[in-house]
Protein backbone atom coordinates (compact mmCIF):
# COMPACT_ATOMS: atom_id res chain seq x y z
CA UNK A 1 0.00 0.00 0.00
CA UNK A 2 1.49 3.62 -0.91
CA UNK A 3 1.90 5.58 2.40
CA UNK A 4 1.09 8.81 2.81
CA UNK A 5 4.51 10.70 3.45
CA UNK A 6 5.37 13.51 5.85
CA UNK A 7 6.37 16.22 2.58
CA UNK A 8 2.17 15.49 1.02
CA UNK A 9 1.02 16.31 4.81
CA UNK A 10 3.26 19.44 4.60
CA UNK A 11 2.17 20.25 1.52
CA UNK A 12 -1.48 20.53 2.08
CA UNK A 13 -1.24 22.55 5.34
CA UNK A 14 1.20 24.84 3.65
CA UNK A 15 -1.98 25.51 1.11
CA UNK A 16 -3.75 25.60 3.82
CA UNK A 17 -2.14 28.44 5.07
CA UNK A 18 -3.00 30.75 2.09
CA UNK A 19 -6.04 30.78 2.89
CA UNK A 20 -8.30 34.56 3.31
CA UNK A 21 -8.35 35.07 7.02
CA UNK A 22 -10.65 37.96 9.15
CA UNK A 23 -7.87 40.75 8.80
CA UNK A 24 -4.95 38.11 7.78
CA UNK A 25 -5.00 36.67 11.58
CA UNK A 26 -4.25 33.43 10.33
CA UNK A 27 -6.00 32.24 13.55
CA UNK A 28 -4.85 28.40 13.12
CA UNK A 29 -2.79 25.85 14.08
CA UNK A 30 -1.88 22.64 12.63
CA UNK A 31 -0.35 19.19 14.06
CA UNK A 32 0.59 16.79 11.47
CA UNK A 33 -0.90 12.85 12.36
CA UNK A 34 -0.19 9.70 10.90
CA UNK A 35 -1.53 10.24 7.62
CA UNK A 36 -2.97 13.92 7.89
CA UNK A 37 -3.53 16.82 10.42
CA UNK A 38 -5.61 18.14 13.13
CA UNK A 39 -6.56 21.97 12.47
CA UNK A 40 -6.69 23.90 15.94
CA UNK A 41 -8.40 27.63 16.04
CA UNK A 42 -5.36 29.76 17.99
CA UNK A 43 -7.68 31.49 20.13
CA UNK A 44 -4.80 34.45 20.58
CA UNK A 45 -5.60 35.59 17.18
CA UNK A 46 -9.26 35.98 17.73
CA UNK A 47 -10.27 39.22 17.11
CA UNK A 48 -12.09 40.72 20.42
CA UNK A 49 -13.97 43.58 19.75
CA UNK A 50 -14.67 42.34 16.04
CA UNK A 51 -15.37 38.81 16.67
CA UNK A 52 -16.19 37.84 20.50
CA UNK A 53 -17.97 34.92 19.63
CA UNK A 54 -15.38 33.44 17.26
CA UNK A 55 -17.62 33.54 14.36
CA UNK A 56 -14.97 34.74 11.81
CA UNK A 57 -12.25 32.95 13.16
CA UNK A 58 -13.88 30.17 12.45
CA UNK A 59 -14.97 31.14 8.84
CA UNK A 60 -11.41 31.97 8.42
CA UNK A 61 -10.17 28.26 9.73
CA UNK A 62 -13.00 26.80 7.47
CA UNK A 63 -11.29 28.49 4.36
CA UNK A 64 -8.08 26.74 5.21
CA UNK A 65 -9.50 23.63 5.50
CA UNK A 66 -10.86 24.09 1.92
CA UNK A 67 -7.33 24.75 0.67
CA UNK A 68 -6.37 21.79 2.25
CA UNK A 69 -8.72 19.57 0.54
CA UNK A 70 -7.72 21.55 -2.99
CA UNK A 71 -4.25 20.80 -2.69
CA UNK A 72 -4.91 17.24 -1.40
CA UNK A 73 -6.94 16.45 -4.23
CA UNK A 74 -4.43 18.05 -6.51
CA UNK A 75 -1.92 15.48 -5.53
CA UNK A 76 -3.89 12.61 -6.27
CA UNK A 77 -4.84 12.45 -1.88
CA UNK A 78 -8.61 12.46 -0.70
CA UNK A 79 -8.77 14.57 2.26
CA UNK A 80 -11.67 12.82 5.48
CA UNK A 81 -12.64 16.13 7.03
CA UNK A 82 -14.06 15.09 10.49
CA UNK A 83 -15.40 18.74 12.23
CA UNK A 84 -15.00 19.16 15.59
CA UNK A 85 -14.27 15.69 16.36
CA UNK A 86 -13.98 15.77 20.47
CA UNK A 87 -14.89 17.76 23.07
CA UNK A 88 -12.09 20.30 23.01
CA UNK A 89 -13.57 23.11 21.34
CA UNK A 90 -10.21 24.58 19.92
CA UNK A 91 -9.62 21.33 18.00
CA UNK A 92 -11.92 22.21 14.82
CA UNK A 93 -11.08 19.26 12.51
CA UNK A 94 -9.30 16.06 11.38
CA UNK A 95 -8.13 15.89 8.76
CA UNK A 96 -7.09 12.33 7.34
CA UNK A 97 -5.48 11.99 3.77
CA UNK A 98 -5.82 8.84 1.47
CA UNK A 99 -4.28 7.87 -1.68
CA UNK A 100 -7.31 8.30 -3.94
CA UNK A 101 -7.87 9.11 -8.31
CA UNK A 102 -5.05 10.81 -10.08
CA UNK A 103 -6.05 14.53 -10.13
CA UNK A 104 -8.25 15.78 -13.23
CA UNK A 105 -7.60 19.02 -15.14
CA UNK A 106 -9.82 20.96 -13.49
CA UNK A 107 -8.83 19.72 -10.06
CA UNK A 108 -5.05 21.02 -11.36
CA UNK A 109 -6.55 23.99 -12.10
CA UNK A 110 -8.35 24.62 -8.86
CA UNK A 111 -4.97 24.17 -6.92
CA UNK A 112 -3.21 26.97 -9.47
CA UNK A 113 -5.76 29.22 -7.81
CA UNK A 114 -4.64 28.57 -4.36
CA UNK A 115 -1.39 30.97 -5.70
CA UNK A 116 -3.32 33.54 -7.86
CA UNK A 117 -6.31 34.14 -5.34
CA UNK A 118 -5.93 36.81 -3.83
CA UNK A 119 -8.68 39.55 -2.16
CA UNK A 120 -9.96 41.97 -4.55
CA UNK A 121 -9.88 45.53 -2.80
CA UNK A 122 -9.53 47.81 -5.64
CA UNK A 123 -12.32 49.19 -8.56
CA UNK A 124 -14.16 46.74 -10.22
CA UNK A 125 -15.09 46.73 -13.88
CA UNK A 126 -18.40 48.02 -15.19
CA UNK A 127 -18.88 44.54 -16.33
CA UNK A 128 -20.91 41.92 -14.73
CA UNK A 129 -19.73 38.36 -14.00
CA UNK A 130 -20.81 35.80 -16.37
CA UNK A 131 -24.23 33.82 -15.29
CA UNK A 132 -22.88 30.51 -16.18
CA UNK A 133 -19.82 31.27 -13.59
CA UNK A 134 -22.95 32.92 -11.15
CA UNK A 135 -24.68 29.56 -11.35
CA UNK A 136 -21.85 26.91 -10.95
CA UNK A 137 -20.62 29.22 -7.85
CA UNK A 138 -23.61 28.41 -6.41
CA UNK A 139 -23.89 24.61 -6.98
CA UNK A 140 -20.04 24.79 -5.60
CA UNK A 141 -21.90 25.89 -2.25
CA UNK A 142 -24.75 24.25 -2.37
CA UNK A 143 -22.20 20.92 -2.12
CA UNK A 144 -20.90 21.99 0.92
CA UNK A 145 -24.11 22.48 2.76
CA UNK A 146 -24.27 26.51 2.69
CA UNK A 147 -26.39 28.85 0.30
CA UNK A 148 -25.84 31.22 -1.96
CA UNK A 149 -28.25 34.16 -2.72
CA UNK A 150 -27.31 36.81 -5.19
CA UNK A 151 -28.20 40.83 -4.93
CA UNK A 152 -30.80 41.63 -6.76
CA UNK A 153 -32.03 44.98 -8.48
CA UNK A 154 -33.66 47.31 -5.78
CA UNK A 155 -32.51 44.95 -3.11
CA UNK A 156 -28.91 46.64 -3.80
CA UNK A 157 -30.60 50.17 -2.57
CA UNK A 158 -31.47 47.96 0.84
CA UNK A 159 -28.11 46.20 1.38
CA UNK A 160 -26.22 49.75 0.45
CA UNK A 161 -27.83 51.38 2.91
CA UNK A 162 -26.97 48.71 5.75
CA UNK A 163 -23.68 48.18 4.43
CA UNK A 164 -23.47 52.39 5.33
CA UNK A 165 -24.91 52.35 8.65
CA UNK A 166 -23.09 49.08 10.23
CA UNK A 167 -19.83 50.47 8.95
CA UNK A 168 -20.87 54.13 10.17
CA UNK A 169 -21.57 52.59 13.31
CA UNK A 170 -18.60 50.46 13.73
CA UNK A 171 -16.47 54.01 12.66
CA UNK A 172 -17.70 55.72 15.95
CA UNK A 173 -16.04 52.88 18.20
CA UNK A 174 -13.03 53.84 19.28
CA UNK A 175 -11.97 50.17 20.37
CA UNK A 176 -12.86 48.84 16.66
CA UNK A 177 -10.70 51.45 15.27
CA UNK A 178 -7.84 50.76 17.33
CA UNK A 179 -8.21 46.88 16.60
CA UNK A 180 -8.76 47.84 13.18
CA UNK A 181 -5.24 49.50 12.82
CA UNK A 182 -3.47 46.95 15.39
CA UNK A 183 -3.95 45.14 11.91
CA UNK A 184 -2.76 47.36 9.21
CA UNK A 185 0.79 46.74 9.49
CA UNK A 186 3.28 46.79 6.53
CA UNK A 187 6.10 44.54 8.17
CA UNK A 188 5.86 41.05 9.64
CA UNK A 189 3.78 38.39 8.53
CA UNK A 190 0.29 38.48 8.87
CA UNK A 191 -2.51 41.49 9.02
CA UNK A 192 -3.05 43.55 6.22
CA UNK A 193 -0.44 45.56 4.20
CA UNK A 194 -0.73 49.33 3.28
CA UNK A 195 -0.14 48.05 -0.40
CA UNK A 196 -3.09 45.95 0.12
CA UNK A 197 -5.20 48.76 0.43
CA UNK A 198 -5.97 50.15 -2.77
CA UNK A 199 -6.33 53.43 -4.24
CA UNK A 200 -10.13 54.04 -4.14
CA UNK A 201 -10.24 57.54 -5.66
CA UNK A 202 -12.46 57.46 -8.72
CA UNK A 203 -14.86 54.48 -7.77
CA UNK A 204 -18.25 54.99 -8.38
CA UNK A 205 -20.05 52.29 -5.99
CA UNK A 206 -22.54 53.43 -3.20
CA UNK A 207 -21.31 49.76 -1.64
CA UNK A 208 -19.31 50.83 1.54
CA UNK A 209 -16.34 48.43 1.77
CA UNK A 210 -14.27 48.32 5.27
CA UNK A 211 -11.48 50.75 5.65
CA UNK A 212 -8.63 49.55 6.30
CA UNK A 213 -6.85 53.02 6.39
CA UNK A 214 -9.79 54.71 8.73
CA UNK A 215 -9.73 57.61 6.45
CA UNK A 216 -13.60 57.69 6.12
CA UNK A 217 -14.82 59.16 4.09
CA UNK A 218 -13.72 57.35 0.59
CA UNK A 219 -11.49 60.20 -0.92
CA UNK A 220 -12.78 61.37 -4.15
CA UNK A 221 -10.24 61.94 -6.68
CA UNK A 222 -12.24 65.44 -8.51
CA UNK A 223 -12.41 63.38 -12.00
CA UNK A 224 -15.62 61.02 -13.08
CA UNK A 225 -15.81 58.40 -11.16
CA UNK A 226 -15.87 54.78 -12.88
CA UNK A 227 -19.07 52.85 -12.52
CA UNK A 228 -18.89 49.81 -10.60
CA UNK A 229 -21.51 47.03 -10.56
CA UNK A 230 -20.05 44.33 -9.24
CA UNK A 231 -22.34 40.86 -8.22
CA UNK A 232 -23.05 40.87 -4.68
CA UNK A 233 -23.63 37.41 -3.11
CA UNK A 234 -24.42 36.60 0.59
CA UNK A 235 -23.60 32.84 1.82
CA UNK A 236 -25.99 31.33 4.37
CA UNK A 237 -26.54 28.63 6.64
CA UNK A 238 -28.63 26.65 8.15
CA UNK A 239 -27.75 26.82 11.73
CA UNK A 240 -25.43 29.18 13.09
CA UNK A 241 -23.10 27.20 15.59
CA UNK A 242 -19.11 26.54 14.92
CA UNK A 243 -20.25 23.53 12.66
CA UNK A 244 -22.28 25.78 10.77
CA UNK A 245 -19.74 28.44 10.41
CA UNK A 246 -16.79 26.24 9.60
CA UNK A 247 -19.26 24.74 6.55
CA UNK A 248 -19.79 28.29 5.48
CA UNK A 249 -15.96 29.03 5.77
CA UNK A 250 -15.32 25.85 3.34
CA UNK A 251 -18.29 26.86 1.21
CA UNK A 252 -16.72 30.53 0.80
CA UNK A 253 -13.11 29.32 0.51
CA UNK A 254 -14.09 27.54 -2.03
CA UNK A 255 -16.14 29.90 -3.84
CA UNK A 256 -12.98 32.12 -4.00
CA UNK A 257 -10.79 29.37 -5.60
CA UNK A 258 -13.21 28.46 -8.35
CA UNK A 259 -14.13 32.45 -9.05
CA UNK A 260 -9.72 33.21 -9.16
CA UNK A 261 -9.93 30.41 -11.62
CA UNK A 262 -11.91 33.00 -13.99
CA UNK A 263 -10.29 35.97 -12.79
CA UNK A 264 -12.80 37.14 -10.98
CA UNK A 265 -12.41 38.68 -7.48
CA UNK A 266 -13.79 38.61 -4.71
CA UNK A 267 -14.21 40.85 -1.24
CA UNK A 268 -16.25 40.10 1.80
CA UNK A 269 -18.11 42.98 2.81
CA UNK A 270 -18.03 42.35 6.58
CA UNK A 271 -19.38 45.17 8.32
CA UNK A 272 -22.83 43.99 7.30
CA UNK A 273 -22.54 40.48 9.00
CA UNK A 274 -19.98 41.61 11.92
CA UNK A 275 -22.54 42.45 14.44
CA UNK A 276 -25.86 40.55 15.08
CA UNK A 277 -28.02 43.67 14.02
CA UNK A 278 -27.26 43.98 11.07
CA UNK A 279 -26.80 40.93 10.47
CA UNK A 280 -30.57 40.54 11.69
CA UNK A 281 -31.40 43.51 9.41
CA UNK A 282 -29.88 42.00 6.39
CA UNK A 283 -31.70 38.70 6.44
CA UNK A 284 -35.26 40.26 7.02
CA UNK A 285 -34.37 42.93 4.34
CA UNK A 286 -33.50 40.23 1.99
CA UNK A 287 -36.17 37.72 3.08
CA UNK A 288 -33.13 35.15 3.22
CA UNK A 289 -33.48 31.36 3.97
CA UNK A 290 -30.29 30.56 6.38
CA UNK A 291 -28.28 32.90 8.34
CA UNK A 292 -26.06 34.94 6.49
CA UNK A 293 -22.49 34.15 7.39
CA UNK A 294 -20.41 36.03 4.35
CA UNK A 295 -21.43 38.91 1.89
CA UNK A 296 -19.05 38.90 -1.05
CA UNK A 297 -18.69 41.54 -4.04
CA UNK A 298 -17.56 39.42 -6.45
CA UNK A 299 -16.02 40.94 -10.39
CA UNK A 300 -13.39 41.63 -12.56
CA UNK A 301 -10.27 44.03 -11.48
CA UNK A 302 -6.78 44.86 -12.96
CA UNK A 303 -4.48 44.00 -10.39
CA UNK A 304 -4.20 43.18 -6.79
CA UNK A 305 -1.58 43.07 -3.64
CA UNK A 306 -0.39 39.71 -1.92
CA UNK A 307 0.03 39.61 1.71
CA UNK A 308 2.07 37.82 3.86
CA UNK A 309 1.77 34.15 5.52
CA UNK A 310 3.56 33.20 8.94
CA UNK A 311 5.93 30.45 7.87
CA UNK A 312 4.90 27.12 8.22
CA UNK A 313 7.35 26.53 11.55
CA UNK A 314 4.93 28.61 12.82
CA UNK A 315 2.07 27.40 12.64
CA UNK A 316 2.67 23.54 12.52
CA UNK A 317 4.07 21.20 14.83
C1 LIG B 1 -14.26 35.93 7.68
C2 LIG B 1 -13.53 36.94 6.81
C3 LIG B 1 -13.94 38.26 6.82
C4 LIG B 1 -13.28 39.21 6.04
N1 LIG B 1 -13.74 40.51 6.00
C5 LIG B 1 -13.18 41.39 5.15
C6 LIG B 1 -13.71 42.71 4.99
O1 LIG B 1 -14.70 43.07 5.63
N2 LIG B 1 -13.12 43.54 4.10
C7 LIG B 1 -12.02 43.17 3.36
O2 LIG B 1 -11.53 43.95 2.56
N3 LIG B 1 -11.49 41.92 3.49
C8 LIG B 1 -12.05 41.04 4.35
N4 LIG B 1 -11.54 39.77 4.45
C9 LIG B 1 -10.37 39.39 3.64
C10 LIG B 1 -9.10 39.36 4.50
O3 LIG B 1 -8.74 40.66 4.91
C11 LIG B 1 -8.00 38.70 3.66
O4 LIG B 1 -8.37 37.37 3.43
C12 LIG B 1 -6.65 38.70 4.34
O5 LIG B 1 -6.16 40.00 4.48
C13 LIG B 1 -5.62 37.88 3.55
O6 LIG B 1 -5.47 38.40 2.25
P1 LIG B 1 -5.79 37.55 0.93
O7 LIG B 1 -7.23 37.15 0.99
O8 LIG B 1 -5.50 38.48 -0.19
O9 LIG B 1 -4.90 36.34 0.95
C14 LIG B 1 -12.17 38.81 5.25
C15 LIG B 1 -11.77 37.48 5.23
C16 LIG B 1 -12.45 36.54 6.01
C17 LIG B 1 -12.01 35.10 5.97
Amino acid sequence: MISIEADLVRHVVEAATLAPSVHNTQPWRFVTRAAGFDLYADPARQLAVLDPAGRQLHLSCGAALAHARVAARAMGADAAVELLPTDDPTLLARVELSIGQPADDSEVVLAQALLTRHTGRGVYDDEPVEPALLDALQAVVDQEGAMLRYVRGAEMVELEVLLSEADAREQRDPDYRRELASWVRDTGDDGVPSDALADLSGRGSSLRLRDFSLSSPEQGSGQAPVAEHPDVAVLTTVGDSPQAWLHAGQAGGLLLLHAAVHGVQGQPLGQVTDTEGPRRRLSAVLGLVGVPQLVLRLGYARGHAATSRRALGDVLT
